[in-house]
């Protein structure tokens, strides 16, 4: 599926356009499934997406909300995804407890913790062994190195093709990350780019040829819509020539 680029002229009208985007896709899903299943990223880009979606009123308890990565701390931890979500949206509606699906960092075993939410994934997708959910939508970033989740460059996790959730590396440190088969499988993934330092690596990853292990959102290629969201400080000169591809 050829990938769609929207340029926005700053952060602001990205993260509006974002937040509309995103509630657009939701009511969609329910609309046609009786549920969606959205699952969020981490880092700064979302936060003020997450701020803006706390003031519109959504069908919450059709609504189900899924992390694409965490990094591996307590989920009262200051660099939790859960926690920057929680406190900026979820926290901040009639969202029910039932229907938040957070990453769990709590065995002290990130690959246990990996395998625990695999598990709990299948049994809310109802996907037998060897079938990958469908997420009607996942939000994720991109780092200025080229990373998206905790899919980094040069990482073994990039290359896990039967796992849904794994455990990424950052500097070492553990990180659980949807993988490439769960991200693919997704109907739509929309991606958030924010900011001149991360032209080098957009030009990168969206170049016709290049090595996805060095720049691993090149792996991020889903069966159903791929969508860039940039604000002008992040396209560039790439404004003039988004690939087609
Ligand atoms: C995380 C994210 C990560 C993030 C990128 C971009 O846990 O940090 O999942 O992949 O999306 O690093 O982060 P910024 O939005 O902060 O630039």
């Amino acid at each position: 599926m050829p990938a769609n680029f929207e340029i926005l002229p700053d952060r602001a009208a990205l993260v509006a356009r974002a937040a509309a985007f995103v509630a657009e896709q939701l009511q969609g899903a329910i609309a046609a499934r009786g549920q969606a299943n959205l699952a969020l990223a981490g880092g700064s880009t979302p936060k003020p997406v997450y701020e803006t979606l706390a003031q519109l009123e959504l069908p919450w308890e059709r609504l189900h909300v899924f992390w694409s990565d965490e990094r591996y701390v307590p989920a009262d931890h200051p660099d939790s995804n859960q926690r920057m979500a929680c406190q900026a949206w979820l926290n901040r509606v009639p969202f029910p407890a039932a229907n938040l699906h957070p990453l769990p960092t709590g065995a002290g075993d990130p690959a246990a913790d990996a395998a625990q939410h695999e598990a709990e994934l299948r049994a809310h997708f109802q996907t037998a062994a060897g079938q990958v959910p469908a997420f009607d939508l996942i939000l994720l970033g991109m780092g200025d190195d080229g990373h998206t989740a905790s899919l980094f460059p040069q990482t073994a996790v990039l290359e896990e093709r039967d796992r849904l959730v794994a455990v990424g590396r950052k500097d070492g440190q553990p990180r659980l990350t949807f993988t490439v088969p769960l991200l693919n499988q997704a109907r739509c993934v929309l991606f958030l780019v924010s900011g001149a330092g991360k032209q080098a690596a957009l030009r990168a990853v969206l170049a016709e040829q290049g090595d996805a292990n060095q720049y691993p959102a090149r792996l991020v290629q889903p069966l159903g819509e791929l969508r860039w969201l940039l604000d002008a400080a992040a396209a560039g000169a790439l404004a003039d020539n988004l690939p087609s591809h």
